[in-house]
């Protein structure tokens, strides 16, 4: 097992950190398991003038799978687009083809009242939002800012999507769904934008081969709404970049925090960049205090997804359990009558767990 490892900006070293202490302790089990390190994002444009430097290109390109803390920062927000570290990390996800992501939203019985809303409306819940993640706004060209025929500045975008990237997308999806309650909402806004008529089109052409799969449609907007008002209607969510890129956000506060979100993003043969679906956390970086459940969970999903080791995959969230059971809390998810632990306390509880 091969992994690349990319720790990436703010809170990021500290939280791959812990990660990586829990990839030792299987290693010390006997899974072959070799970690490289390299940079990304802000880290990288430092050391090397580039957000995705050729070094970690080559090295993601040669692993089985990524390890990806985060990335970003105030320092950088000045750059030019190119050398932003944003750019670093969807270059590595166009560069690895990595075009389904997925973002489980679960909430830990343990966790019921961190979350936002009323105990009964989240206290099971378990949704799984797949969002694309190579195509959309996001990459879609031509794109800039110009001035238009009357003399005005303007910015664009241009939103698209090809037959090919609905229809792989949306077959992962199905599939998904095949292993859960085999339910899928596919989210859209047809009643706007062409590029969602399309989408809605081929996904409903997908669906005649998963017969046994209930397909539904729902305008994002109404998604969004739903998500807060009765999550638990929703199972597997299909989606576009960025419709994807604003419900996972959303989803995540059910759960009670996005510092326990882990994310797995797959190319066709079940490669994977694995990271938390947090960002890199300035405020707090360095201090020791963040969350690195996010990360590990992560871990667990690359055993799962890439390396096929369901076992390894259950162990590591068994162990995760164990230690919200044990009322072991960082900050973020932190409630009266529980222990208070930092990031470094909370990744060797786990490893004391695993
Ligand atoms: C995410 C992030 C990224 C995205 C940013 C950092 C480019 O918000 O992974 O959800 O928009 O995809
Ligand atoms: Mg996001």
């Amino acid at each position: 097992m091969k992994i690349a490892v990319l720790p990436g900006d703010g809170i990021g070293t500290e939280i791959v950190a812990q990660a990586a202490k829990v990839l030792e302790v299987l290693r010390s089990d006997g899974l072959k398991i070799e970690l490289e390190y390299a940079r990304l994002g802000g880290a990288a444009y430092d050391a090397e003038g580039d957000p995705f430097p050729t070094t970690t290109e080559n090295l993601v390109l040669a692993a089985d799978a990524v390890l990806l803390g985060a990335v970003g920062g105030p320092q950088y927000d000045t750059l030019p687009r190119a050398m932003r570290p944003e750019q670093g990390l969807l270059r590595i996800r166009k560069r690895l083809g990595l075009f389904a992501n997925l973002r489980p939203a679960l909430v830990y019985p343990e966790l019921v009242n961190a979350s936002s809303l009323k105990h009964e409306l989240v206290s099971g819940l378990d949704i799984m939002i797949l969002r694309e993640l190579t195509g959309d706004i996001y990459f879609g060209q031509p794109r800039g800012a110009r001035v238009s025929a009357s003399g005005e500045r303007e910015g664009f975008d241009t939103m698209v999507y090809s037959e090919s990237e609905i229809r792989r997308v949306a077959h992962v999806g199905f599939n998904i769904a095949m292993k859960r309650t085999k339910k899928m909402c596919s989210v859209d806004k047809a009643n706007v934008l062409d590029t969602s008529m399309f989408w809605r089109e081929i996904v409903t052409d997908v669906a005649k081969e998963y017969p046994q799969i209930e397909l539904s449609h729902m305008l994002v907007d109404n998604a969004a709404m739903q998500l807060v008002r009765a999550p638990k209607q929703f199972d597997v969510i299909l989606t576009g970049n960025i419709f994807g890129d604003i419900l996972s956000d959303e989803a995540s506060m059910l759960t009670g925090s996005i510092g326990m979100l882990p994310s797995a993003s797959l190319d066709a043969n079940n490669k994977g960049l694995y990271e938390p679906s947090h960002g890199s956390a300035p405020d707090i970086a360095g201090k020791d205090i963040a969350n690195p459940l996010a990360t590990i969970l992560s871990v667990a999903l690359m055993l799962r997804y890439t390396f096929a080791r369901e076992d390894l995959a259950q162990r590591i969230e068994g162990a995760v359990r164990k230690v919200l059971q044990q009322g072991l809390r960082t900050g973020d998810i932190f409630e009266a009558g529980m222990q208070k632990v930092g990031c470094s306390a909370m990744g060797d509880a786990v490893v004391k767990s695993l």
